[in-house]
């Protein structure tokens, strides 16, 4: 069920709260209403609107698989004021949100693909949901492959869960950091540097989804497309600045599109060409 009055924010409480990095938590949290809490549905790519009483509203992707009952995540980069507030939320705290907004990832369409995701830092939030999704169906699709950069060791998101892809033997992981230190052992360099060992050149039969800053998802699907991938093969799940969250008030318009409305998912061939993604640098 989607709530019923799309401008009114429903209260919802923290069951727990996990650190992720110095500056992101994710809040695992659940309608306080029984009837929404076993109806709410959303769909792998969505957002909610996200508000603190007396400080404000912000778009927050769902960073859960739709497949999980009862409860959803939110993964919160402490960024300004409503970040802030949220970070300072304890387990049984209550916050509000409406929603979910926005398009998703295309998932049955993709049966029998082969799948490439690229993020880098908390862009792994907005994609963790489809990547869960996947892994619950994953005799659905062909090779799966995560690659993730952070620029430090510390800033890697999603540490523990990353560990434990690591380990599977059905799909492909790799992480990498701009910076190391002395005890990182791994790989480092952009998340594109993992392309030669982790996409080398595709015959134009795989997707991809991408998600991070956006020069790093620019270039990013420029190498995708560089190695076969074709551009409506690359999907994007986009960041603007929003208001309403439902069309209604321009804010966060890109080459013609509402970002809350058309996306927040777009295939790099239907974007590529917008004056505000050709001027990302
Ligand atoms: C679809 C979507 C999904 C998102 N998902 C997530 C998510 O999963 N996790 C997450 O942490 N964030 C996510 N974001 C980003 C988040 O909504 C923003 O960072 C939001 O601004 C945070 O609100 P705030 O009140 O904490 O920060 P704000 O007070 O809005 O400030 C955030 C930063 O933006 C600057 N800023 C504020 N207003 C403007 C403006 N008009 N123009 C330029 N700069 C400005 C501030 O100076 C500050 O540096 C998402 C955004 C979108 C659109
Ligand atoms: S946020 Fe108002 S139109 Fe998109």
């Amino acid at each position: 069920m989607r709530i019923s009055n799309e401008y009114l924010p429903y209260p919802i409480k923290i069951i727990s709260v996990r650190e992720e990095t110095h500056d992101t938590k994710t809040f695992r949290v659940s309608f306080i209403d029984e009837d929404l809490k076993n109806s709410f549905n959303y769909k792998q790519g969505q957002f909610v609107q996200v508000s603190v009483l007396g400080v404000g509203e912000a778009p927050i992707s769902i960073s859960s698989s739709p497949g999980e009952r009862g409860f959803f995540e939110l993964t919160v980069r402490k960024s300004g004021h409503l970040t802030t507030a949220l970070h300072r939320l304890k387990q049984d705290d209550v916050f509000y949100v409406r929603g979910p907004y926005g398009n998703s990832f295309p998932f049955e369409e993709l049966f029998g693909r082969s799948l490439v995701f690229v993020s880098g830092g908390i862009g792994l939030a907005p994609i963790r949901g489809m990547i869960r999704l996947v892994l619950e169906n994953r005799e659905r699709f062909k090779d799966v492959k995560i690659l993730y950069g952070a620029k430090t060791p510390d800033d890697i998101c999603f540490k523990d869960e990353l560990a434990e892809w690591e380990k599977r033997d059905d799909i492909s992981v790799y992480v990498t950091v701009d910076r190391g230190d002395d005890k990182w052992k791994g790989r480092v360099g952009l998340v594109t540097s993992l392309y030669d060992d982790a996409v080398g050149v595709d015959g134009g039969g795989s997707v991809a989804i991408v998600c991070g800053p956006p020069v790093m998802m620019k270039f990013a699907a420029i190498g995708l497309v560089k190695r076969g991938f074709k551009k409506d093969d690359v999907i994007l799940t986009l960041e603007r600045y929003m208001k309403c969250g439902i069309g209604k008030c321009g804010h966060c318009n890109i080459g013609g599109l509402y970002v809350c409305v058309d996306g927040p998912v777009f295939s790099w061939g239907r974007i590529e060409k917008f004056p505000e993604i050709e001027h990302v640098f």
